[in-house]
């Protein structure tokens, strides 16, 4: 639009301004109004978007537009003329007033329907689910979870000890003195030599926890120790790390037969069965006398395992009473107290338990496998609820 239509800013050039001024202010009759009307009107159809619109708004009835320009101009016409020429204006006005409302209904559907395009959600996809819902307990959580519940019935309570050991609990004070053989047959993964010549190990069984406690508990004694061991050792059913449950009793009298009971209970209570296929065999540990390894009866049809059927076994657990050289050692009489010891394969009782058949996947992060084998974070073991969740 030209400068001079804008009511006249334009002080370099004097002539068009008093021109304007002519022709708004004097003669307000000489203008147009159909003309004025058209080219107004073809502006408004015109206008692209709001932005626009609104300027052609204030150029014709803004304060300075052009059509209240012409009804400032009203007062100087002689009476007669200021009325039909008024209402002339008048309707113009209204012509343009309702014009430019509805261009503007028109751009703002517009523009919500392009919003509406742009922004349109796909409400078919599905909800992610949340992340409690998503992620997965590991089996053996689950499983140290469900033993933990039910030694806790039988009146155990937790202890826990050093994933890395020194010798003396890992070995010596198990009657596992230097140069015996049973050091070598643990297959000891070990850490360099200190200044005094001892190493430290990476524990290789939860016994060393056995020590501990005895040195700083009084008897009576009754714990279960979860947790991680090591050994240089890799095949189907062995992994360089995996878990183990140590159990202890010390008593005034303790014998064969509260372990046996013990361990049945256990295994009843673990597998959600009445009854358990459990085969107790005469065995060797330095820390134990006598000593017993315990397997579990089993059928395996195709990937499914069975418990307390079929004609397989699976050595879970090695037990016995405390040997007296180890009670000695912690400086317990053996002539007033004995006990009785086991430990446990956490990860053979979850293989058996869940029909997971290659122990090495435990522990190979393969997310899609915590998927089918991992728990939801509200399986909660209980024993009333049932410990298998
Ligand atoms: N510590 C033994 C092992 O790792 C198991 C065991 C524990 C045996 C307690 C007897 C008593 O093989």
């Amino acid at each position: 639009m030209p400068r001079r239509d804008k009511g006249g800013h334009d002080k370099g050039d004097k002539g068009a301004w008093a021109t304007t001024l002519i022709i708004t202010m004097s003669k307000p009759e000489q203008i147009d109004l159909d003309k004025l009307e058209q080219e107004l009107l073809a502006a408004i159809e015109a206008a692209a978007d709001l932005r626009a619109l609104e300027q052609i708004r204030v150029g014709a009835v803004g304060k300075k537009g052009r059509i209240s320009g012409l009804m400032k101009g009203l007062g100087a016409l002689p009476p007669e003329q200021r009325k039909t020429y008024g209402q002339a204006v008048n309707a113009l006005k209204a012509k343009v007033m309702e014009a430019l409302e509805a261009r503007k209904e028109a751009l703002a559907q517009a523009e919500l329907d392009a919003r509406l395009a742009a922004e349109n959600a796909d409400i078919s996809l599905p909800v992610r689910p949340a992340p409690l819902l998503e992620g997965r307990l590991h089996p053996i959580s689950q499983v140290m979870d469900e033993l933990t519940e039910i030694f806790a019935d039988l009146g155990f309570s937790i202890a826990e000890g050093p994933d890395i050991e020194d010798d003396f609990h890992n070995f010596t004070a198990l009657n596992i003195p230097p140069e015996h053989p049973a050091r070598q047959e643990h297959d000891t993964f070990y850490f360099n030599e200190r200044q005094d010549g001892s190493r430290l190990v990476l524990r290789t069984h939860t016994s060393p926890v056995q020590i501990r406690t005895m040195m700083s508990t009084k008897p009576p004694i009754r714990i279960i120790a979860p947790g991680r061991v090591y050994r240089c050792d890799s095949d189907q059913t062995h992994t360089p790390m995996f878990h183990q449950v140590e159990g202890l009793v010390i008593d005034q009298e303790t014998h064969l037969g509260h372990l046996k009971w013990v361990l049945q209970e256990f295994c009843k209570a673990f597998f959600e069965v009445d009854s358990v296929k459990m085969r107790f065999r005469a065995s060797h540990f330095p820390f134990t006398e006598p000593s017993l390894e315990v397997d579990i009866g089993y059928a395996k049809q195709g990937n499914e395992i069975r418990i307390g059927e079929g004609d397989q076994w699976l050595e879970i657990l090695g037990c016995g009473m405390v040997h007296p050289n180890v009670l000695k050692n912690v400086g317990l009489d053996p002539a007033q107290y004995q006990g009785f010891a086991f430990g446990v394969g956490i990860d053979r009782l979850a293989m058996l338990k869940y029909g997971m058949p290659d122990l090495r996947a435990f522990f190979a992060a393969d997310l899609r496998w915590l998927k089918h084998y991992g728990f939801s974070m509200l399986d909660v073991p209980t024993l009333s609820g049932g410990v298998g969740a």
